[in-house]
Parts: structure tokens; C-alpha cells; sequence
């Protein structure tokens, strides 16, 4: 019986992209089948499911995370950014989002939710200086199409401006949409 019980669902809490929920996970659920899943989420990708592609990568209280790794049951209190949560309330996108798309930072697209989260969180941990610091911290995310150049192009841009250290830089944001 002492097993049964280790085995049950638990209540959470979680505040995710902003919205604060209460749900009822079982201990083997992970982060990116909840979202996927139940919270209709779906921008954060399943590639292997075992922590070594990076294409579901999130925000969890701030640091970047394989989600397919982490157990929802563990987050109690915690709180998540997924891609959907990037973009201002007005749909502005995000200067890392901006920035992919002006340097055609993706071909098929698949790895790109996890590039960007990952970026986002790279600019905000504030270690790399170079490109070969971004390809070192990036090296976590792995992009079958190979767009690895205009990947590193598109957070250097970012780094440069100092505009993806907040999140969500207004002046960036008004200067790519120009
Ligand atoms: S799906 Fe999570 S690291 Fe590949
Ligand atoms: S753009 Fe296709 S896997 Fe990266």
C-alpha cells in the first residue's frame, strides 16, 4: 500500500506564461507533456524525449530546462515561460524572436521554440561574449537543418543591442518593426 501511495497524483500549482493554475499531475507526467498535452501548449517540440536535442526547452523560474526531463510533480510553485509566453500582450514579438526572423535564423522550424528559449536565457545569464561563447552555450540545441550560422548571427544581434537582457525591449522592438 506504502507503494501505491508513492505512486499517486499530486496537486500543483504552477504559474505558467503568466497564468496561475492548479493541476493534478501524476508523478510521471513531465513539464513537456503537460503543456503539450493538457494545457495546449504545443510550440515547445518533442524531439527525443530524453534530454539531448533541446527542442523543448523552457524557462523554469528563469533557467533553462529540457522539460522533457522535468517532472511536472516537482514545479510546485514554479513558475514557467514556454515560446507561447515570449511575446508581449499586444502579440509584439520578442527582440530574440525578431531577431530569428530577420537573420532567417530556421529552415523547417522544429528546433526553433527550444533555440529561442534557450537563447533568451543565454542573453540573460549574461556569459557569453563571443560567438564561440554562443555556439558553446547553444551547443545543447541541436538543429538538424543545420542553421547554426544565421542562429548564432540572429543572438549576437541580440546580445549586441543589450535589448533581450529585460525580456522585452521596447526601443528593439519598434526598430524592427520600422
Ligand atoms: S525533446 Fe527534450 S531534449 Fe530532446
Ligand atoms: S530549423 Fe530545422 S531542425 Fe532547426
Amino acid at each position: 500500500m506504502a507503494e501505491a501511495g508513492a505512486m499517486s497524483s499530486e496537486r500543483i500549482t504552477l504559474t505558467i506564461n503568466g497564468a496561475t493554475c492548479e493541476l493534478q499531475v501524476d508523478p510521471w507526467t513531465t513539464l513537456l507533456d503537460l503543456a503539450r498535452e493538457r494545457l495546449d501548449l504545443t510550440g515547445s517540440k518533442k524531439g527525443c524525449d530524453h534530454g539531448q536535442c533541446g527542442a523543448c526547452t523552457m524557462l523554469v523560474d528563469g533557467r533553462r530546462v529540457n522539460s522533457c526531463l522535468k517532472l511536472a510533480i516537482t514545479l510546485d510553485g514554479a513558475e514557467v515561460t514556454t515560446i507561447e509566453g515570449l511575446a508581449g500582450p499586444d502579440g509584439a514579438l520578442h527582440p530574440m524572436q525578431a531577431a530569428f526572423v530577420e537573420h532567417d535564423a530556421f529552415q523547417c522550424g522544429y528546433c526553433t521554440p527550444g533555440q529561442i528559449m534557450s537563447a533568451v536565457a543565454l542573453v540573460q545569464e549574461g556569459r557569453a561574449r563571443s560567438r564561440e561563447d554562443i555556439r558553446e552555450y547553444m551547443s545543447g540545441n541541436i538543429c538538424r537543418c543545420g542553421a547554426y550560422t544565421n542562429i548564432v548571427d540572429a543572438i549576437q544581434d541580440v546580445l549586441g543591442s543589450g535589448s533581450g537582457e529585460d525580456g522585452r525591449a521596447e526601443e528593439h522592438q519598434q526598430g524592427v518593426a520600422a
